[in-house]
Parts: C-alpha cells; structure tokens; sequence
C-alpha cells in the first residue's frame, strides 16, 4: 500500500475530505508549517501523526524548505499533498518530488494562479469558476492538471459564497485524484504529462447563465 504525507497551513476542510474517504493509502503524518492551523486538531482526532515544521524558525526558504523535506522524508511517502499549504516552494524542493507533489488550487486553472481566485474572478465576471488539482512544478500555481470542477458564478455571490461552492467541490475532487495516484492509475510523464488509466469522459456542457 502507498504512503501519503499531507501538509496543511490553516483550517484543514480538504484534510478533513481526504481524512474521511477512506483512500488506499497508509496516511503516514500531516505536517503544518504553522502551529495554529486549525488541521492538526482533524488530523490528531482521526490518529494520525502531526509535525509542526515552522517557516519562522527558519531564516529563508531554502533552510525552511530543507527542513520540510527532512521530515517528509523521514516517513519514505509515494506522495506528498499540499492541502491548503500556504508557502511557496523552492525549485529544488520541487524537483525532488517530481512526479510526487499534489496540489489543489480553488480556481481553474491556467486562470487565476495565486490569491483571492474568487474576488478577483468576481471582478472579471466570469459566468464559470472552480478548482484544480494538479502536480506541482516550478510555476507557481501551474503544472499538469489532473482535474478539475466547474460551477456556476451566480449573480448575487460574494467572494464567500463562491468560495463555499468551489470548496464542495475540492472536497470531491481532491480524494479521486489521490485515489487514482494511490491505485496506480495516476502519474506524470517524464516529459511532464498527466497519464490516468481511465477512459470516461463527460459529455456534457455547463452553461450559464442557462439556455432559453
Ligand atoms: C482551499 O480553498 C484550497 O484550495 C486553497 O486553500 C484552501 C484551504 O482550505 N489552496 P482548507 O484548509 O483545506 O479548508
């Protein structure tokens, strides 16, 4: 069975996704560049080990980042999730988990890399938002996409109430992809292409606002 180690920065709702959906994969520690992050008290109530490795003990990304990989690597994982981890990585550190490196993004990517995806997509207006899930590489918030949920932008949504809706469906997507990559269906190229063993495909359209 493959091992998954899962870092966090915050309030933990995608860990906690991940937590109660039962993957094919031994869940070996979720770490936490920050003590206060509200995951770590998801991840000890369902008995699985934490580790705080603190950015602010660390003079710069480099030394923090050496840390990080130091004790990911202690637990030997087949793959590391960032779920809502909030720290930009170093190329080096995303070059040792080439291949191995998940992350969620709450927009559809290549659109809205970074912060504040649902204002700013709010502000653009677009009709259709959502999440990503992809590897990670040195681009920041880019990098081989291996799904993705649309929903609706409704007329009178906040950036809070796009969110909400997004996050219902990170929480769905989030635990297939790791699933797949946990079974063996999922990994990247070594020229840096998804491969997933898997054949259906929707065919549906999402319109909105709808047809007459
Ligand atoms: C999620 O929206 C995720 O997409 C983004 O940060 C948020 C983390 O939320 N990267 P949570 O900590 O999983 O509740």
């Amino acid at each position: 069975m493959k091992s998954i180690v899962i870092l966090i920065s915050g309030r933990g709702s995608n860990l906690q996704a991940l937590l109660e959906a039962s993957l094919p994969c031994r869940i070996a520690a979720v770490i936490s560049n920050r003590a206060d992050a509200g995951g770590l008290a998801i991840a000890e109530a369902h008995g699985i080990a934490t580790q705080i490795v603190a950015h602010r003990d660390h003079p710069d990304r480099d030394s923090f980042d050496a840390a990080l990989a130091s004790a990911i690597d202690e637990h030997q994982p087949d793959l590391v999730v960032l779920a809502g981890f909030m720290r930009i990585l170093t190329p080096g550190f995303v070059e040792r988990y080439q291949g191995q490196l998940i992350n969620i993004h709450p927009s559809l990517l290549p659109a809205y890399g970074g912060l504040h995806t649902h204002a700013r997509a709010l502000q653009d207006g677009v009709k259709i938002h959502g999440c990503s899930i992809h590897f990670v590489t040195g681009d920041l918030d880019h990098g081989p996409i291996i799904i993705q949920a649309a929903v609706p932008v409704l007329m009178d949504d906040t950036p809070a109430t796009l969110a909400a809706r997004v996050l219902r469906e990170e929480h769905r997507i989030f635990p297939q992809a790791i699933r797949w990559f946990c079974d063996g269906a999922l990994s990247l190229t070594a020229d840096g292409r998804v491969q997933l063993s898997r054949i259906e495909q929707p065919g549906t359209a999402l319109i909105n606002p709808s047809l007459d």
